[in-house]
């Protein structure tokens, strides 16, 4: 099964956790960029409307499962994950969301409207992040329900 990771991370924190679950279940990723600076892209992740994405190699559409990696902008997806959503068709989806601390339902109820309903959810308040227990047990049971898939 070909997995993909597409993500955004501004701040790394998102990154992070992407860098984990790529090496555990050998996936290729993209990291999705845009220009705009961070107000209009807040705005935008919060009222609607797309940004122009940087080019990207790999394309969604050849893999079975397309993980979605975004942290929480104004209870919302970020803009550049709602755009790539918008843009392509996924086969399977499941969900890389992390936040500082508001509620994570919002978020995922419109990120599974964009797309389908995802396999797999992995969440975090950015700050629980250094416990590394919770960290293990969450990053362990989505990859097993991943891995179940293939
Ligand atoms: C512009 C902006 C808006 C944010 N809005 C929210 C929010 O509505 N709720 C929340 O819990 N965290 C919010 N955060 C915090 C981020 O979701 C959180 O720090 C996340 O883990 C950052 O991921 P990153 O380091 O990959 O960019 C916001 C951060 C930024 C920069």
């Amino acid at each position: 099964m070909r997995v993909l990771i597409a993500y955004y991370s501004k701040t790394g924190t998102t990154m992070k956790v992407v860098d984990e679950v790529s090496k555990r279940i050998n996936s290729d990723v993209i990291k999705l960029s845009s220009k705009g600076g961070t107000l209009i892209n807040l705005m935008k992740s919060i009222f609607g409307g797309k940004v122009e994405l940087d080019p990207v190699k790999l394309s969604p559409e050849n893999y079975d499962l397309v993980v979605l990696a975004t942290p929480v902008w104004g209870g919302n997806p970020v803009v550049q994950i709602k755009t790539f959503c918008k843009d392509h068709e996924f086969k399977n989806v499941a969900f890389i969301i992390t936040r500082s601390g508001s509620d994570l339902n919002g978020p995922l109820k419109k990120l599974t409207k964009l797309t389908k309903k995802p396999v797999a959810v992995l969440e975090f308040i950015k700050e629980t992040i250094s416990d590394s227990e919770t960290k293990k047990e969450k990053i362990d049971k989505f990859v097993k329900e991943i891995n179940e898939l293939k």
